[in-house]
């Protein structure tokens, strides 16, 4: 199977398995990415089970409207009973790192809001130790160079995301080379760093229910 034969399938099993665990009328969150895209399109199947859903970019707005999706602002919402995202890497502790994409800040806040964070992902993300895909780090513009030398003297490698603002009018600093023993530690020392906006790492509120593709059928994995 190709990559992308196994982020459909994972798309279609979260279609799924919102159609069958979340009440008829619900909102739901929606990531952003290569996977959220084709969950974005299994969705649409299944739309007129849903009363709605928040976005966690601009793209992912764009193409739930572009189905017909009803988009709604985070702040008008108050209960969401499922999140679908992909990540990047992903623990069997089902801690994250996301953001290559760079929607982390948004899809931090609209995770914060739901009650279940579902992951969809293919097999290749999931690791043992996780700091192999570069960590991205939201950062104020006029911040970029001091969290810079803030994330060297934590022992990553920071280089800027060329050519690249975030929605919320931000930039990316990609960390390399961080071996991350403690996600959890990292995560809240990294948002203590001034200028930091939001950092990738998602342990603090992990994933609750990882949908991974692999070859032989999607297998479900609880915290
Ligand atoms: C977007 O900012 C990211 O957090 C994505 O969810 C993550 O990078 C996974 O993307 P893919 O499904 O494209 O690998």
């Amino acid at each position: 199977m190709t990559q992308d034969e196994l982020k459909q399938a994972v798309a279609r099993a979260a279609a799924d398995y919102v159609a069958a665990n979340v009440p008829a009328g619900s909102i739901v969150g929606v990531g952003t990415g290569s996977t959220a895209n084709f969950f974005i399109d299994e969705l649409a199947k299944v739309k007129d089970r849903i009363a709605a859903t928040v976005a966690s970019s601009e793209a992912t707005k764009k193409r739930l409207e572009g189905h017909g999706i009803k988009v709604l602002d985070l702040n008008d919402v108050s209960r969401m009973p499922v999140y679908v995202d992909g990540a990047d890497e992903i623990t069997a502790k089902l801690e994250m790192i996301k953001g290559g994409g760079g929607a982390l800040t948004r899809e931090k806040i609209v995770a914060a809001v739901a009650d279940k964070f579902v992951c969809v992902c293919d097999q290749s993300k999931l690791v043992g130790t996780m700091g192999k895909f570069p960590l991205p780090v939201e950062v104020i513009p006029m911040a970029r160079a001091y969290v810079a030398r803030e994330l060297e003297k934590l022992g990553g490698q920071p280089k800027l995301r060329a050519g690249f603002v975030t929605d919320n009018g931000n930039l990316i600093l990609d960390v390399h080379g961080l071996a991350i023993t403690d996600p959890a530690g990292l995560e809240t020392t990294l948002n203590q760093i001034v200028g930091v906006v939001t950092n990738g790492l998602f342990a603090r509120r992990g994933a609750d229910v990882l949908l991974l593709a692999t070859p032989d059928g999607v297998r479900t994995m609880t915290r």
